[in-house]
């Protein structure tokens, strides 16, 4: 029997339905107090859905949600910042132009007799706060001028002035480095003494195995277990989320690599770029890894021309070329799927059938128009090979979950002509289940002599898919690795610009 009063949150029966979508079905659990409780599973599985019912951001249709052994209601956000409840979106909700310490303390800042701010105290409390959770901040630093990690940070110690009893983290680590994960986990250990529990969503097993508790896996929307971490294996896990063994992570592929395709000589953007020379041949996977922060992103922003280049030439086919803009590179038949799939990849308004077909427009023409039949039999193939979870192909972007909204950008260059395809992180916020799904589509479009170029922060998943991996550190190129060179220590040596 669970100790009753050990309980911060019970969950009973909790149903959510949205037009054609049963998010969430009978969902029951419990999260206990002051401990570290990850959810697990694939995309679509309702996770988000079961926490912003939790925050207030939507309500359920059905169960009962109760709090320190009180059935309640939480209609509204504040509601559920009464009951002790916070969540740290990934769009932050800082005010960029105010201090830490303004954030931290907006709405109720401390006054002075005479009714002012107190500046005084405020910074001094705000100063307190970042010292207990070791956070090397002064506290009248402008929002805008720290990283989005230390924003984070920041939300965090809000949220615990603000005496959180649960702080609910949707992915948090995602954009983040190695480094700043270290940090984050120093805090939420730090949460945990307090007495704060933390919900911790993410689909990275290592890091759940290391910061978790008790861990929840939900698959479609229903709730399949809840088990102590050291209690559970990796495999057990994965066959719990998916609902069957999972095949083996990285599919086989022969590497045939042919001829040369793009040549990058020297390019440098004058700011952090400096001399990237580089080959991609026909048939071949190249992966680019290095720590966030390197100018990985930045490199194929300027190769694809949505960023200018100081200098350096370009090469297509041995020709060289000028690109100026993205519109340029899809006429050359490069096609790239950006880190940022909200702001670059979706048009979030328009259905998945509108934005697979986006760039591809031509194959769905017919008599110059475009026909609607073409748009859904081409998005219902990709439905189908990536997995999408999806009422049907009309559902507008927007109300995809974030993993299937990535597959959703996948698709839109996987169904162009492009013979060059640059994927920045393309498995992010991907379950596990389903990244094998994307790897096994590289492999087609590789078989089909495209290149494919991956940039990814992850270094086994470089390893497990690349013909040759370039590792750059600081905006240079510090080593260049064939297969038969690979391993993590050396990827991680040349990522922090040791040379081996
Ligand atoms: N506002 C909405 N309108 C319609 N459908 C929605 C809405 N929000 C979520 N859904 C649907 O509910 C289901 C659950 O989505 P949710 O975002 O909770 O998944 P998730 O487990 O967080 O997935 P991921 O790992 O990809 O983030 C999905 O099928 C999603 O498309
Ligand atoms: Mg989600």
């Amino acid at each position: 029997m669970e100790n009753k009063s050990n309980i911060f949150l019970e969950l009973k029966g909790v149903s959510k339905e949205f037009p054609g979508v049963k998010a969430l079905k009978d969902v029951s659990f419990s999260i206990n107090k002051g401990e570290v409780h990850a959810l697990i599973g694939g995309n679509g599985a309702g996770k988000s859905t079961l926490m912003k019912i939790l925050s207030g951001a939507y309500t359920k249709n059905s169960g009962q949600i109760i709090v320190e052994g009180v059935e309640t209601e939480i209609g509204h956000p504040s509601a559920a910042e009464a009951l002790g409840i916070t969540i740290i979106y990934q769009e932050l909700n800082l005010v960029q132009s105010l201090s830490i310490a303004e954030n931290i303390f907006i709405g109720r800042h401390p006054k002075t007799k005479s009714g002012t701010v107190d500046w005084r105290t405020m910074n001094r409390e705000a100063a307190r706060l970042l010292k207990e959770f070791r956070i090397d901040l002064a506290p009248q630093t402008t929002v805008k001028s720290i990283s989005i990690a230390q924003q984070q940070m920041v939300e965090i110690i809000k949220a615990v002035s603000k005496n959180a009893k649960l702080v609910i983290m949707d992915e948090p680590t995602s954009s983040l480095t190695t480094k700043e994960i270290d940090v984050l986990f120093q805090m939420i250990r730090t949460l945990k003494t307090k007495g704060v529990a933390v919900v911790f969503i993410s689909h990275r097993l290592d890091e759940i195995f290391e910061i978790s508790d008790r861990i929840t896996i939900m698959r479609d929307g229903t709730y399949v277990a809840t088990r102590d971490i050291d209690k559970i294996t990796r495999s057990e896990l994965i066959s719990l989320m998916i609902g069957r063994e999972m095949s083996q992570q990285f599919p086989e592929r022969v590497s045939a690599t042919g001829s040369e395709l793009m040549r990058a000589e020297n390019i440098s953007d004058g700011v952090l770029l400096d001399n990237i020379s580089f080959t991609l041949h026909e048939g071949e996977v190249l992966g680019f890894a290095g720590l966030v922060g390197a100018g990985r992103t930045e490199l194929m922003h300027t190769i694809f021309g949505s960023r200018k280049k100081r200098s350096g030439s370009l090469y297509l086919h041995g020709k060289e070329v000028s690109i100026r803009s993205p519109k340029q590179s899809i006429r050359n038949g490069i096609g790239f799927v950006t880190e940022d799939r909200k702001r670059e990849g979706l048009a979030l308004n328009l259905s998945l059938r509108e934005n697979v077909c986006m760039v591809a427009i031509q194959k769905v023409l017919t008599y110059g128009l475009i026909s609607r039949k073409k748009e859904t039999e081409s998005s219902g193939e990709y439905i189908d090979t990536l997995g999408i979870v999806t009422p049907s192909a009309e559902q507008k972007a927007m109300f995809l979950s974030g993993g299937n909204q990535q597959k959703v950008v996948l698709s839109k260059w996987l169904m162009s002509n492009a013979d060059i395809i640059i994927m920045d992180e393309p498995t992010r916020g991907i379950d596990v289940g389903a990244k094998r799904e994307i790897y096994e589509v590289i492999n087609q479009l590789v078989a089909q002599k495209k290149g494919i170029i991956v940039v990814s922060s992850e270094f086994d998943e470089v390893m497990g898919i690349c013909d040759r991996i370039i590792v750059m550190c600081e905006g240079h190129i510090t080593g260049i690795l064939s297969k038969k060179d690979f391993s993590q220590e050396k990827i991680a040596a040349l990522a922090v610009g040791e040379g081996v």
